[in-house]
Parts: structure tokens; C-alpha cells; sequence
């Protein structure tokens, strides 16, 4: 008998460590993890390797259908994003693109290009997917909803030693700063803002570690089905 399948929506503010921990979930419930930031940061790539203002909507609209977007998860189960045939997961990492992709991400026309892209992937599979809109927008059914944050200053802390160990360190005060502006912008836009979708589970990792904080993740996700 065909086992059925089943949606985690994960989502919540830049920094709050959803893709290392839905990453880890996936790993230990053998399911897949989508990264749908990643997607975004692709057309915020696109946009700054063309020139293109990416709140210029009218500009970002007119190149979305020439844009080839490809995802595929690797045998290593992780997830690589391609750009017109190139594998460009590294390049969507530049803190340059995260801005970039913030801003497409506030534009109508972006979500709506992306949206079945989405849906397509947690049709045939069992997925846990992380965003800012997956429980509220691109799988309202998802059978887990859950919504991850911490403290802005405790973000900012974990980026200052992500960056740090990457080799590219930044000040805490500008981190900081970025964190904010882009929490102010996602959750602001009119188009799909991050919020709290109804039945999410609110999970805060301000004073829990990596492991505390995967063990409450299963444990959610474990108490809604049998997984
Ligand atoms: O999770 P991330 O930082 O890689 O996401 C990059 C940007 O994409 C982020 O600023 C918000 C946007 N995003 C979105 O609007 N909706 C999603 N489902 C995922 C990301």
C-alpha cells in the first residue's frame, strides 16, 4: 500500500536556522527538504548579474520567462539550484544576492511565477519545506505547519559566526542591520507577508541549541503523524 504522503511547512525570519534544522529533519524522517529561499535568491542573481533593479517590477517581470530555473536534489540528498544551466548554489549565498532576493520576493509577478514551482514539488513526495509563505500561501493543507523564529540579536549572533567561519566576517552591527531591514521587508509586502499562518506550531530557539531545537522539531512534526 502506497504510504501517504505528507507536508511540513516551515517557515519564520532570515537567521532563525529553519533550513539547517528542516536540513536535519528531512535527513532523520527520509523525506525530502525544499529550500524555497534558494529559488527566490536565483532571480535575485539573475537580477543583479543583468542590471536589473530588482524593485523595478515591470523590469524583473519582463525576463522572468527567459529565465531557465532548475532545481535538483543531489545524491547527497542536498538541494542545488541552476540558472540557465548553471549550478549557481554557491554564487545565491553571496550576502549581495540576499538583498536582491528580498526585494524580487516582494514582487507579485515573482510569487506567482514561482507557485506551482513550489506546490509541483510536494505532490509527489513527502517534503518538508522552509520559508516565509509555505504555510500560509503555497501549502495551506500542509499537515504540519510550523512557525520557527528567535531573537533578532540571537540571529544576528549566529550570522556573525556563519559569515565568520565562511571566511568573510562582518560587524555584529551591521548584521544586525540587514537582519532587521530584511525582517521589515518580508514581513511588510503586501504580496504574501511572512506571518504566522493559522495552526502553526510556534517554535522559539532564542535559548535552545542545535540539538534541543532539532529534538522539538521532531517531536512537533512526530505528534501530527506518524513519521
Ligand atoms: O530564506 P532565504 O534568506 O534564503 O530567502 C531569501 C529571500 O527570499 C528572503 O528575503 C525572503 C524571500 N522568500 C520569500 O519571500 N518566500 C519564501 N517562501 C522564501 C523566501
Amino acid at each position: 500500500m502506497d504510504k501517504k504522503h505528507y507536508a511540513v511547512a516551515v517557515d519564520g525570519p532570515s537567521g532563525a536556522g529553519k533550513s539547517t534544522l528542516a536540513k536535519a529533519a528531512a535527513k532523520e524522517l527520509g523525506i525530502t527538504y525544499v529550500d524555497t529561499g534558494a529559488i527566490y535568491r536565483v532571480i535575485g542573481l539573475a537580477a543583479l548579474r543583468r542590471g536589473i533593479e530588482p524593485h523595478d517590477a515591470a523590469a524583473v517581470t519582463a525576463f522572468l520567462p527567459e529565465l531557465e530555473i532548475g532545481l535538483k536534489h543531489g545524491n547527497d540528498g542536498l538541494q542545488h539550484m541552476y540558472l540557465d544551466g548553471e549550478d549557481v548554489s554557491d554564487a545565491i549565498r553571496l550576502p549581495e544576492v540576499s538583498m536582491y532576493a528580498s526585494a524580487v520576493s516582494a514582487l507579485p509577478d515573482v510569487r506567482a511565477f514561482l507557485l506551482e514551482m513550489q506546490r509541483s514539488l510536494a505532490r509527489t513526495q513527502s517534503v518538508i519545506m522552509d520559508g516565509r509563505d509555505i504555510g500560509t500561501v503555497v501549502l495551506p493543507d500542509a499537515e504540519v505547519k510550523i512557525f520557527l523564529t528567535a531573537d533578532e540579536k540571537v540571529r544576528a549572533q549566529r550570522r556573525c559566526l556563519e559569515l565568520e567561519q565562511r571566511g568573510t566576517p562582518k560587524p555584529f552591527d551591521e548584521v544586525l542591520a540587514e537582519i532587521r531591514e530584511r525582517d521589515y521587508n518580508d514581513s511588510h509586502r503586501a504580496a504574501a507577508p511572512l506571518r504566522r499562518a493559522d495552526g502553526a506550531v510556534l517554535v522559539d530557539t532564542s535559548e535552545l541549541d542545535f540539538e534541543q531545537s532539532k529534538a522539538l522539531i521532531l517531536k512537533t512534526i512526530r505528534e501530527k503523524i506518524d513519521a
